[in-house]
């Protein structure tokens, strides 16, 4: 243990198998041994604050002067090696993520404005229009897996459009984005032409403006450089991709697997804004987020903050804390007070959390719109979830439906 660590002798691991099983049954045992804030080991046994409590998430993202988000404050850097599994989540990137204070709120601004401009009808037909063309790819084929055909093409689908890329690159894109998002070897190598096609498309819209994300962000009055531009675009998509397929993936197993929801799955389309409201209470797509660096030593919730220590974001578990939904036996209907999308400064910004709604409802809707009878082909049990800290979301969606006629 590295020194300065003292309360991490006992400390709850937080990888390795414990956390592919029910998390939300892990987050009530480490809630009931240590508390709001818990000393936690991540991978290779790096000692963390995990924030499980409501008020306490609440308390630490609304507080950007005590917990900052610039990672290189990390006081442990000197005992991370380089292969660490988790440095793709804080290696330092001179992106919209890692930036503070007036920088952060010059570029995140940019981006909820040029987001913002998008008219939300036209948004609702593109995503209408990807997932129909989508369900066409398999409609005929009877089965079709669920997760890899459908929940995670759609998100990083939209984005390539709403950032105006020509429809014929965009296949292209998307695997290289779900390549790059990946653990698998090439994923490296994936992330490069992701950049480079951004890049591209920046150079190109410095020629010539469109109704698109980048030349919005290239007109807006906070003036971003070139380069800031293509770093935040990049981030965009990788933020919207992943949070967003798993929120569509979790939502299609609830409604697949739940009587509450599978009793009008076929007409599916108010039950799929409850089944959408009740994922990010109880499966929500960002369970754990890394998460924010104390800027001076501090309590909270009783612990002795160093500064420089990592603390964790336990989403998931601040959506379940007993102190916010006593004996609730269900959290979701209209309310809306979830912590799914984070808070303060580094929130998921205004309006990224409806424009993904939009694209999650559309999805549900199109897949039960055309394939009414389309139901899991395996049984719930056999359902896997991914071995990640960070993202809750299935390894497969196995289903079955009738197939469409063939068209001619
Ligand atoms: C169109 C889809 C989405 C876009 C464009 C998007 C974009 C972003 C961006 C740019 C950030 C970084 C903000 C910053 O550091 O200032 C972010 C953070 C975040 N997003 Fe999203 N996002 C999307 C969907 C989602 C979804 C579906 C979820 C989960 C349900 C989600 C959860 C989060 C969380 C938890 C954070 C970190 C919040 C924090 O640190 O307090 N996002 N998102």
């Amino acid at each position: 243990m590295p020194p300065g660590y003292p309360e991490h002798t006992n400390a709850t691991r937080l990888y390795g198998p414990q956390i592919t099983g029910d998390t939300n049954e892990l987050y009530t045992r480490i809630r009931q041994e240590h508390g709001p804030v818990a000393p936690v080991l991540l991978d290779g046994d790096i000692p963390a604050w995990f924030v499980l409590g409501y008020r306490e998430i609440q308390h630490v993202t609304s507080n950007s002067q005590l917990f900052a988000r610039d990672c290189r404050r990390w006081n442990l850097w000197d005992h991370i090696p380089s292969d660490w599994p988790l440095l793709p989540y804080v290696g330092w990137t001179p992106s919209v993520m890692f930036a503070e204070g007036e920088e952060h709120r010059r570029r995140a601004g940019a981006l909820g404005d040029a987001l913002d401009a998008l008219d939300r009808a036209e948004l609702v037909t593109i995503c209408n229009e990807i997932a129909e063309e989508l369900v066409e790819t398999f409609a005929e084929d009877g089965t079709a897996e669920l997760i890899s055909q459908y929940a995670h093409q759609i998100p990083a689908y939209v984005v390539a459009r709403i950032f105006g890329l020509p429809k014929s690159d965009i296949p292209q894109l998307v695997r290289d984005v779900l390549d790059s998002l990946d653990t698998a070897e090439g994923a490296a190598a994936a992330h490069q032409r992701v950049h480079d096609r951004l890049h591209q498309l920046v150079a190109d819209r410095q020629q010539r403006r469109r109704r698109d994300v980048p030349s919005r962000l290239l007109d807006h009055p906070a003036g971003l450089t070139f380069d800031e531009i293509v770093i935040d675009l990049l981030v965009v998509m990788a933020a919207a991709q992943a949070p967003t397929g798993n929120w569509i993936g979790n939502t299609l197993r609830l409604m697949f697997t739940d009587d509450t929801f599978s009793t009008t799955v076929q007409g599916g389309r108010s039950s799929a804004t409850e089944a959408l409201n009740e994922v990010l209470w109880k499966q929500t797509p960002t369970q754990n987020f890394i998460g924010r660096w104390a800027t001076q030593r501090c309590e909270l919730a009783g612990r002795r903050i160093q500064a420089g220590d990592l603390l964790v974001l336990g989403f998931a578990a601040a959506n379940t804390d007993p102190q916010v939904q006593p004996g609730q036996p269900t959290g979701s209907g209209e309310n809306r007070a979830q912590m799914s999308f984070g808070g303060g400064e580094h929130g998921c910004p205004f309006p990224a959390p409806e424009l993904a709604r939009i694209i999650a409802t559309s999805a549900i809707e199109v897949l039960l719109d055309h394939l009414p009878d389309v139901e899991l082909s395996v049984a719930e049990d056999e359902l896997e979830w991914r071995p990640s800290v960070w993202m809750r979301g299935l390894f497969e969606l196995p289903v079955q439906f009738t197939p469409a006629p063939p068209t001619t």
